[in-house]
């Protein structure tokens, strides 16, 4: 099976593979060694920079075991007029599993349709549903209730991150409120999604109304890798969404703030949000490495 949305799993796999990423994490923690993708290799194709991703993927694979590779999209054969089937057909029939980042999220299926091996998403224009993996696992630690608590998302609320966010947040049992400007709306496909797991999601202009009560505070850039805008009109567009203390307090008084990083000090977060003490996303970065190691094994051992 393929993980190129949050919605190609259930609620109960997501369950499960947030159980085995805390199991592994607490095992690495205590010094075990754990070599579960002994002779598994994963090809990691990237048509986007990315520094988290690339790096939590390959040293999952070496601390299970296992072997990475890495392909930049512009020195394979795609740069040259190879279909993404083409590519998936051969890489898929040397390797256990390929992750991919790009570009347009019909890469993915294309790649998907071709290879035998499963393929991950390493983030497409839709969604990045690794990094939601991590999220989750990250705000569990923080003792925050995943079914029952609730998330406020402050921004771009189409992009990639929002997209995995909403629906994961909602297969998990949680209240998602997105509060951005009315253009920066999530789809009517995605919104229904997330409503279709019985939790309460909406869209919002109001801040304040839309964090009240949050446990969890997310933002992202307003400008994701591979939008076309004009910066200017994207900060003045967005400023009023930015995280910063004023837009903390409308949340709950011990809620925590995460960013899936990189971040813009002074756009979608201030310097004292990022940096505060209700900052969790040095933390929520370190938990890729986990969440990848819980999706490879759960995925492989299948
Ligand atoms: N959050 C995330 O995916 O980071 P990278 O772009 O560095 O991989
Ligand atoms: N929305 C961002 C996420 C980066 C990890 C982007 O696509 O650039």
């Amino acid at each position: 099976m393929d993980f190129l949305k949050m919605s190609d799993i259930t609620p109960v796999q997501l369950g499960e593979i947030l159980a085995l990423s805390a199991k592994l994490k607490a095992e690495y923690k205590s010094g075990a060694i754990n070599h579960l993708l002994e002779h598994k290799t994963l090809a990691m194709i990237f048509s986007k920079p990315s520094t988290r991703t690339r790096v939590s993927f390959e040293t999952a694979m070496t601390q299970l075991g296992g072997h990475a590779i890495f392909l930049d999209t512009s020195v394979s054969q795609v740069s040259r007029g190879e279909t993404w089937h083409d590519t998936g057909l051969a890489l898929g029939s040397m390797v256990d599993a390929i992750m991919a980042r790009v570009h347009a999220h019909s890469v993915l299926t294309e790649l998907a349709a071709g290879s035998p091996a499963p393929v991950i998403s390493g983030l497409s224009a839709l969604e990045h549903p690794c990094q939601i993996l991590a999220d989750l696992l990250t705000i569990q630690e923080c003792a925050k209730p995943l079914s029952g608590g609730k998330l406020a998302y402050v921004g771009d609320c189409a992009n990639n991150v929002a997209n995995s966010l909403l629906v994961g947040c909602a297969m998990a049992g949680m209240d998602v409120s997105l509060i951005g400007p009315a253009s920066k709306k999530p789809s009517e496909e995605y919104l229904n999604l997330a409503r279709s797991f019985g939790t309460r999601v909406e869209f919002t202009a109001d801040a304040k109304a839309g964090l009240a009560g949050a446990d969890v505070v997310y933002t992202d850039t307003w400008l994701s890798m591979g939008d076309q805008a004009d910066e200017k009109s994207v900060l003045s567009l967005f400023l009023p969404c930015q995280v910063n203390a004023k837009l903390m307090s409308h949340a709950k008084k011990d809620a925590i703030f995460m960013h899936c990083l990189p971040a813009h000090r002074g756009q979608e977060v201030s310097a004292e949000v990022l940096d505060g003490p209700q900052s969790v996303v040095g933390q929520q970065a370190s938990n890729r490495l986990h969440a990848q190691k819980g999706l490879l094994v759960w995925l492989l051992a299948k």
